[in-house]
C-alpha cells in the first residue's frame, strides 16, 4: 500500500520553508551588486514592479497547481490536465534547472562558508591583500571543492529528514535567526555608520536617467530567481499545503518578505560602502572583496554573522532545489527518501565540481568562461523564464477555470485580475526577459 503524502506541519512552518527558498544567495549577494551595479533607485523601482505584476502572479500560479495535484513538478501536469500531457516537459524542465542551479549555487554558498572563518580570524593588511584572498580561494580547486562538498553534506542532510522533520524545521530554525542577524546588521548600518542616510537615498531615491533597457530585463529575470520560480520549487512546496489554507494571502507574504529582506541587505551593505566613502557598482565582487575591506575596520562583530546569514540564506535555498529533483523519485518510482536524496544529492555534488575548479573553462557566447558563470547565465536567463513562460500559459490558457477558482478561493475581482494578469500581462514580460536572453531583442544593442 501507498504511504500517504507528507504535509507541511502547520501554515506557519510552510511559509518559513517557502520563504526560505526564495530568501538566498540572491537576496543578499546578487540583488545589492545588481542594484549598484545599475544605479539604485529606479533599478529598485521597476524591480519592485516586476515582483508585483509577473512575480506575485506566477507564485500563486505555482502554488495553484501543485497544491490542486498534490504531486511533483512532472507528475502535476499530468493530474491537472490529462494522461501523457506534454505540459510535463514543465516539470522535467524544472527538474533539469534544479539540478543544474544548485551544482553552482553550493559552490558560492561555500565560499560563503569559507568566509564565516576567515571573518572569525580577521581581514587585515592592505585592501588589495583582503580583496586577493576571495581570488586564492576561488582559484583553489581544493579549497573550493572542499566546502562544496561540506556544504553538499548539509543540504543531503536536511533533505533527508523530510518534510516536517527535515526541511520545515531546519527552515523554523535558520529563517528567525537570519532575520534577526539582518536587523542587526541593518541597525548597525543605518546607527552606527555615517553611511546610513546614503544608502537610503541611493536605494529609494529614483534617478530614471540612469534606468537603461539592460536593466529594467535584468530585473525582470532577478524577480524570477528571487522568487524560486520557473523550475518547480513552488509547485512542490505547494503540493505539500493543506487544503484550508490561503494561497493568494501565503504568496503575498512571502513575496513580501522575500523582497524586504533584500532591502533590508541593500541597506545594511551600502550604509557601509557609502560609510567608507566606496563606489557602490562593484559587481560580483561586492560581498566578496569589497565587503572583507571594509569588515577590516568594523572586526567580526559584523563580518561574522553576515557570512553566517548569507550560508543560512543559502541553506535553505538549496534544499528547496534538491527537493525538486528527488521529489519525482519518491513520488513516481517509490524510493526511499534517503536513497534517493543519497544518490541525488551526490549526482549533484559531482557535477558541480566542474563549477568548483575554476580553471575548467569553455568557449561560451564570444569568450572562454568558467562552468559556474555559464551555468548561472543558462539558467536565469533561458531555462526559469521558460519555465515561468510556460507555467503561466499553462495556468492562463489550459488548465480549467473552475480547478483554478477552487484553489484561489473567490471568483471575485482579485481573482479576475489574476485571469487577467496571466493571460496577457505576465506572459508578455517574460517573453521580453527570453528574448533578451537570446540576444533577440530588436531595440537593444548586443
Ligand atoms: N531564490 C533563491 C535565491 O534568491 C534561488 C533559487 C532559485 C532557489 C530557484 C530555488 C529555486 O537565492
Amino acid at each position: 500500500m501507498k504511504k500517504s503524502r507528507e504535509t507541511w506541519g502547520s501554515n506557519l512552518g510552510f511559509i518559513l520553508a517557502a520563504t526560505g527558498s526564495a530568501i538566498g544567495l540572491g537576496n543578499i549577494w546578487k540583488f545589492p551588486y545588481i542594484t549598484g551595479d545599475y544605479g539604485g533607485g529606479a533599478f529598485v523601482l521597476v524591480y519592485l514592479g516586476c515582483v508585483l505584476m509577473i512575480g506575485l502572479p506566477l507564485m500563486v500560479s505555482e502554488l495553484i497547481i501543485g497544491r490542486r495535484a498534490q504531486k511533483n513538478p512532472v507528475k502535476a501536469f499530468e493530474k491537472n490536465h490529462r494522461a501523457k500531457s506534454p505540459w510535463q516537459s514543465v516539470g522535467w524542465l524544472g527538474m533539469a534547472s534544479g539540478f543544474l542551479i544548485l551544482s553552482f549555487y553550493s559552490v558560492i554558498a561555500g565560499w560563503a562558508m569559507a568566509f564565516i572563518f576567515k571573518s572569525i580570524k580577521g581581514f587585515a593588511g592592505t585592501p588589495d591583500q583582503i580583496q586577493q584572498q576571495f581570488v586564492d580561494l576561488v582559484v583553489s580547486p581544493s579549497d573550493s571543492i572542499m566546502w562544496h562538498t561540506i556544504f553538499m553534506v548539509l543540504v543531503i542532510a536536511i533533505v533527508a529528514g523530510g518534510i516536517k522533520g527535515g526541511i520545515e524545521r531546519w527552515s523554523k530554525i535558520l529563517m528567525p535567526t537570519l532575520f534577526l542577524l539582518l536587523l542587526g546588521l541593518m541597525f548597525h548600518g543605518l546607527f552606527n555608520t555615517d553611511g546610513g542616510m546614503a544608502a537610503l537615498n541611493f536605494l529609494f531615491q529614483p534617478d530614471f536617467s540612469r534606468l537603461t533597457a539592460e536593466a529594467v530585463l535584468s530585473a525582470l529575470g532577478h524577480a524570477f530567481f528571487t522568487l524560486s520560480l520557473g523550475m518547480g520549487a513552488m509547485i512542490t512546496y505547494g503540493s505539500y499545503m493543506k487544503k484550508d489554507t490561503g494561497i493568494v494571502r501565503d504568496a503575498i507574504l512571502i513575496s513580501f518578505l522575500d523582497t524586504f529582506i533584500a532591502l533590508m541587505a541593500g541597506v545594511a551593505i551600502f550604509s557601509l560602502v557609502f560609510h567608507y566613502g566606496m563606489e557602490p557598482g562593484q559587481s560580483v565582487g561586492l560581498i566578496f572583496k569589497t565587503l572583507p575591506v571594509l569588515f577590516a575596520d568594523t572586526g567580526p562583530w559584523v563580518s561574522v554573522p553576515f557570512f553566517v546569514l548569507l550560508t543560512f540564506a543559502a541553506l535553505t535555498s538549496a534544499i528547496s532545489l534538491l527537493e525538486v529533483v528527488v521529489v519525482y523519485f519518491i513520488d513516481e518510482k517509490g524510493w526511499s527518501r534517503i536513497k534517493t536524496t543519497l544518490v541525488a544529492g551526490i549526482l549533484v555534488y559531482l557535477f558541480g565540481i566542474l563549477s568548483a575548479v575554476a580553471s575548467f573553462t569553455m568557449p561560451f557566447r564570444g569568450s572562454d568562461q568558467g562552468f559556474l558563470d555559464i551555468f548561472d547565465f543558462i539558467t536565469t536567463n533561458y531555462m526559469l523564464p521558460v519555465g515561468g513562460l510556460l507555467t503561466c500559459l499553462y495556468i492562463g490558457w489550459v488548465m480549467k477555470e473552475k480547478d483554478i477558482a477552487e484553489e484561489f478561493g473567490s471568483r471575485g475581482l482579485p481573482f479576475q485580475m489574476l485571469r487577467l494578469a496571466l493571460r496577457y500581462l505576465t506572459p508578455i514580460g517574460i517573453a521580453l526577459v527570453l528574448l533578451h536572453g537570446l540576444e533577440l531583442l530588436p531595440f537593444m544593442e548586443y
